[in-house]
């Protein structure tokens, strides 16, 4: 039997990095997939096959033998076999429909299917429960991450995410598509945040000012969202995009990429860590085409996104 799970990448909307310290963030589950499908091998190893790379290890075998990103999925290959008395191998295939470390979540969707997938092959599963697992396995790796990411990964649609991971589904029919562009430049999630933390450790007052202008932009743009406005939307992104420079997470390549989608989109901001991966830029049916050909006339990779309802799916599969 296969237990066969997927989870969408996500995007930030609002609220990334000032989300670790309190405060609100919105964040939307994007139709670009993570799909990881596992079976129970009578080997006694854990066999893992992806594209960020492979492993083959003893399930007695440390979670640190292994390169750091793939640690999330051993801790939770190990961790369910063992609570559920297993002696069993395992074998686990992952297949993304999006590249990893650009700021899309591959990580926490990766950790999303992974324990939904595995706890499959055992049991029924509840969100809930894969959300602790998935959130558990993430923090191998990055320990002070808010949850943002792993729980719209898991619930889908968008979110409005408060610290404390209390998540609300936002009640509406999103009417925009969101024009990604890849920088091309690789960031560490952990590391920019780290970056983040020594700054609002050497600027209290200023770190302190920018939460609080934070959180009034993030209402005025439920508000919005709500209303389907989309100018004032994409005016509160475009301010978001200020923040984020303010604490150091842009640079001048992802400046000039937001410069170039705001001069036909509603708003255009980093989303994610930042310091590399992806822009956004908030657009409808009537600025696409214009935003996609001045990011792709200058040399910038772009797709568009929707928002995606569904979040984690899961089915099991005769072999
Ligand atoms: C990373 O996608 C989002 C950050 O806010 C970190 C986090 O929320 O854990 C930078």
């Amino acid at each position: 039997m296969k237990s066969v799970s997927s989870a969408p990448g996500k995007i930030i909307l609002f609220g990334e990095h000032f989300i670790v310290y309190g405060g609100k963030a919105i964040l939307c589950a994007i139709d670009r997939r993570i799909t990881v499908e596992s079976e129970l091998m009578d080997n006694g190893k854990i066999e893992i096959t992806s594209s960020v790379g492979n492993a083959l290890l003893s399930t007695s075998d440390q979670v640190s033998s292994v390169e750091p990103s793939l640690r999330p999925i051993v801790h939770l290959a190990k961790k369910i076999l063992a609570e559920y008395n297993s002696t069993s191998g395992i074998r686990i295939g992952i297949y993304a429909e999006f590249p990893a470390g650009v700021g899309l979540g591959s990580s926490s969707a990766c950790c999303v299917a992974a324990a939904s997938s595995i706890l499959g092959l055992f049991a029924d599963q509840t969100r809930d429960r894969v959300l602790e697992l998935a959130l558990e396995a993430e923090r191998t790796v990055f320990e002070s991450t808010s949850g943002a990411d792993t729980t719209v990964c898991t619930l889908g649609g968008a979110i409005e995410y408060h610290r404390d991971g209390y998540a609300a589904k936002l009640d509406f029919e999103p009417n925009f598509t969101l024009i990604v562009a890849d920088s091309q430049i690789s960031h560490s999630t952990s590391s920019v945040v780290s970056r983040v933390r020594k700054y609002k450790d050497n600027n209290p007052a200023i770190f302190s000012l920018l939460c609080t202008q934070e959180e009034r932009l993030i209402e005025d743009a439920l508000e919005a969202l709500k209303n389907g406005d989309l100018r004032v939307v994409g005016q509160r992104m475009s301010q978001n995009q200020k923040y984020l420079e303010q604490i150091g997470v842009s640079n001048d390549k992802l400046n000039v990429m937001v410069d170039l989608a705001k001069s036909t989109s509603y708003g255009a901001k980093i989303t994610g860590a930042g310091d590399g991966g992806c822009i956004i830029a908030l657009v409808d049916q009537s600025n696409i085409e214009s935003t996609m050909k001045v990011l792709c006339e200058s040399g910038h990779q772009c797709f568009g996104v929707k928002v995606d309802m569904l979040g984690l799916q899961h089915k099991l599969e005769l072999t």
